[in-house]
């Protein structure tokens, strides 16, 4: 009887300490076509963007995967007449859903130009009820990157944690924030735009407990990136990868009510609700949407580069 009481405790604190993760997927080069679907979709935030299925991106060049290289792109060859759709884009989601896990990317390069509005990102379904976490988003070039929860109501997050980034908002329930939602900027100027692309990219990490959720990130060229997500490792701990730049706890927010089974989304829109609203402010000129239409090369280094993203449960 005392034996499997303490047997339990052992067990419970052994859990409670322990953040080694499997490796339960990984996505690289031609795989992203098995695992993900093209969402030739209109974009919700009004975006200049024509979302194209996997067909036309293939023949177009939009996707191409090779290695393990995987690009995706916007059209950056046409000049588009106002009156029509918007700039050839794609957008991915994955076909398997998850809940708790850790995400590792290797990105090399990501999409930057006036008007872009690129995205990595989770979300389930009846948005905003099963929840939304940004991991690497922004426009118009300006970084550093925030991280950034989305929810139904009565989600907030307290004005002390443990991380390196700079909160630019607690409230994460989209209704009360004109979904604003809880951000945390990275305190790293090389997380986003042309910054990350001078690095030669980085990892970006996401780990997702019923308990927290952490976002990191290293540049490429940083000395410090842990030796498991440097290689992409079979297994992790995420105990060793330090403070993290978002740190978002389940302290006045239930995270496992707010945030359901989620898709990871990766996505490249133009203008739209923030890109557009923002362009000027942000150093571009003109009016976005005829940027976008009438400058296609612009959009030549509108891309990312993804080596891989290993998932870990
Ligand atoms: C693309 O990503 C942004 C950023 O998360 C999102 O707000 C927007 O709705 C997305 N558009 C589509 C069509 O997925
Ligand atoms: C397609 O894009 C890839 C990656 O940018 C490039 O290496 C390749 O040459 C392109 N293929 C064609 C036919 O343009
Ligand atoms: C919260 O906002 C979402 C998205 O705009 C909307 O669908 C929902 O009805 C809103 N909920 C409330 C309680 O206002």
């Amino acid at each position: 009887m005392f034996a499997r009481v303490n047997l339990v405790l052992a067990a419970l604190a052994t859990h409670a300490l322990a953040a080694t993760y499997s490796q339960s997927d990984s996505h690289q080069g031609t795989g992203f076509y098995n695992s993900f679907s093209f969402q030739a979709i209109s974009d919700p935030t009004h975006g200049r963007v024509n979302y194209v299925d996997q067909g036309t991106a293939m023949s177009k060049n939009l996707t191409y995967a090779s290695g393990d290289t995987f690009i995706l792109r916007a059209d950056h060859t046409t000049t588009l007449s106002s009156s029509g759709p918007g700039r050839d884009s794609v957008r991915l989601q994955s076909n398997k859903q998850y809940t708790t896990h850790v995400t590792v990317w290797s990105i090399r390069h990501m999409p930057v130009g006036c008007g872009t509005w690129p995205a990595i990102w989770e979300v389930g379904s009846d948005w905003p009820n099963n929840g939304e976490i940004d991991i690497l988003e922004g426009v118009n070039d300006q970084g550093p990157n925030q991280a950034t929860l989305h929810t139904g109501a009565d989600c907030t997050m307290p004005s002390s944690r443990s991380q390196t980034g700079t909160s630019a908002g607690n409230n994460c329930d989209v209704n009360e924030t004109n979904n604003a939602g809880c951000g945390v900027q990275s305190n790293t100027a090389s997380s986003y735009g042309p910054a990350l692309n001078s690095a030669g990219g980085g990892y970006y990490a996401m780990e997702r407990t019923n308990s927290f959720i952490k976002v990191w990130f290293w540049p490429r060229n940083s000395g410090n990136i842990p030796s498991d997500v440097k290689s992409g490792s079979t297994s992790i701990n995420t105990g060793n990868w330090g403070t993290p730049f978002a740190y978002f706890p389940s302290q006045s927010c239930d995270l496992s009510s707010h945030f359901g089974a989620h898709n990871i989304i990766i996505n490249l829109t133009f203008c739209g609700d923030w890109a557009g609203a923002v362009f000027n402010s942000d150093g571009c000129s003109g009016t976005c949407s005829t940027y976008v239409n009438q400058n296609p090369s612009a959009f030549t280094n509108a891309y990312f580069d993804i080596q891989w993203i290993k998932i870990y449960q």
